[in-house]
């Protein structure tokens, strides 16, 4: 750890030395270990995109003024987008920071223009128990109140959304696909609510605008999510994510431009000049730009449907193997690439902390129980072979009923109880301890998973809190 900034900087060959013994602690994505939060291409259209990242490294697209080519890419990026979502209709956007932003920024919109046109002065907006925690996120920033019906795995109440809309509702949302499962909600349903009660419409395609449009292309029937569908107002869209952009990349689309409006800030009579900025953040890397317009550029049509047809390949593979393996069950029947499954006898949480001790990094669902899989254009097809291979090794340890694995499941239950029996602000501190002990480390989630589920919602929110504070200096 270097504490303070020092006095004569480091050479480029001290600073290579740093970022490899950094490095040598994390996750090995690049060999395709994990299932979710690194989206790659492959190597040489990744530096074609970073020569481009670092070309506008110092350019700020913050005002549309001054760096014209900023503007001239945002807006092919834009447009681009909108063409391959809903070619038929001529639609308004911007570049975001991602899909929290964009999220963020379609939320803010809806409340001040329904503030503006339907004078709504209390908003509620109704979202599946399912969509992404960036909508609660940014529901919490607004003050806006959600209202959340809940969706149990695929089977959504329609009703339940009608009965909860009243006069203060303002949008409804949808995801294409839900992260949990990878499918699609009901959005032409949605739809014909938000026509019927003249509300928005809001659909979060940030993981799967892309790859459902490509899936499209490639003749795959795929329930409608875009703006064709009448009732659809507003459509994020992760660049990414599955159009393989370097982080920090994504975008809004509105059909109506006076809902784009209330999205914009502006400041006309500041005393250090007139301030306008379209989105949340002020500055606005150069960098980000240039790389998301060479990635779709670069990558193209053909590119893109051959990333989504490799990924297919390795999605149906991973499927075959966990409907033909007699310990596993797939939770959903997925649109797209996000696999959710279980083992049959409960163990789910078991076999996930196996397969972090194997090196992969996967999601854990609640509520059911389940793993969770973003597979992408990295999981090739030897690396999908070498993770069922780990699987059938992970299962046939926890079914292993030698000694070993006999007084590793009682020191887990002589755990659980001893942490279950401590005092809730002990627990807190003896926890987080360890987290920052651990060293980020994943094993044995289960155990907290389990300790957490014996608390409130409330008590548990603050033991995380707690705990992701010890992480941070
Ligand atoms: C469906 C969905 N919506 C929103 C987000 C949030 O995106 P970001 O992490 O880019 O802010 C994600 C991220 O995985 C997502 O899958």
């Amino acid at each position: 750890m270097i504490k303070v900034i020092p006095k004569k900087g480091y050479s480029e060959k001290e600073l290579d030395d740093f970022f490899d013994s950094f490095k040598n602690q994390d996750i090995s994505w690049k060999s395709g270990k994990a299932f979710g939060a690194v989206y790659y291409p492959g190597d040489e259209y990744a530096q074609i995109i970073s020569k481009a990242y670092v070309r506008f490294l110092n350019e700020n697209a913050f005002d549309p003024q001054l760096f014209k080519s900023l503007l001239a890419m945002e807006n092919d990026i834009v447009s681009q987008v909108a063409n391959l979502i809903s070619p038929e209709i001529k639609l308004h956007g911007n570049l975001t920071s991602g899909g929290t932003e964009s999220i963020f920024l379609a939320l803010l919109s809806a409340r001040d223009w329904s503030k503006k046109n339907r004078q709504i002065e209390n908003p509620e907006v109704i979202l599946p128990s399912t969509a992404h925690p960036a909508f609660f996120k940014a529901l919490r920033f607004l003050n806006v109140k959600a209202v959340i019906i809940h969706v149990d795995v695929l089977k959504w109440d329609l009703n339940s959304v009608e009965n909860e809309i009243n006069e203060n509702t303002i949008m409804l949302v949808g995801s294409a696909p839900a992260y949990p499962y990878g499918v699609i909600d009901p959005i032409s349903n949605l739809s014909e609510l938000a026509v019927k009660h003249n509300l928005l419409l809001h659909v979060d395609a940030c993981i799967g605008g892309f790859f459902l449009s490509y899936l499209k292309k490639m003749g795959t029937i795929v329930p409608e999510f875009n703006f064709n569908l009448p009732g659809v107002t507003s459509l994020s869209v992760d660049l990414h994510k599955y159009a393989y952009a370097p982080k920090g990349s994504s975008v809004l689309l509105y059909r109506n431009p006076e809902q784009r409006l209330s999205q914009y800030s502006v400041y006309s009579s500041w005393q250090g000049g007139i301030y306008a900025s379209t989105t949340f953040m002020g500055t606005k890397p150069g960098g980000v730009v240039a790389s998301t317009w060479t990635a779709l550029n670069h990558i193209g049509d053909d590119g893109y449907l051959d990333l989504t047809k490799s990924t297919m390949i390795s999605v149906k593979k991973v499927i075959n193997y966990i409907e033909s393996n007699i310990h596993l069950e797939l939770i959903a029947n997925p649109d797209m690439s996000l696999i959710a499954f279980k083992v049959k006898d409960n163990s789910t949480y078991e076999l996930a902390d196996l397969l972090n001790d194997r090196g992969w990094y996967l999601g854990r669902l609640q509520n059911p129980e389940g793993i969770h899989l973003v597979v992408s254009a990295i999981h090739s097809e030897s690396i999908v072979k070498s993770f069922t291979n780990d699987i059938d090794d992970s299962l046939a340890e926890l079914f292993s009923t030698n000694f070993r694995s006999s007084i590793q499941h009682l020191g887990d239950n002589l755990l659980k109880r001893m942490l279950n029996l401590l005092p809730y602000n002990q627990l807190k501190t003896t926890l987080a301890k360890q987290a920052k002990k651990s060293n980020g480390k994943p094993s044995k989630k289960r155990i907290i998973y389990d300790v957490k589920n014996q608390l409130s919602e409330s008590e548990s929110n603050n033991l995380f809190r707690t705990i992701m504070d010890r992480f941070y200096s």
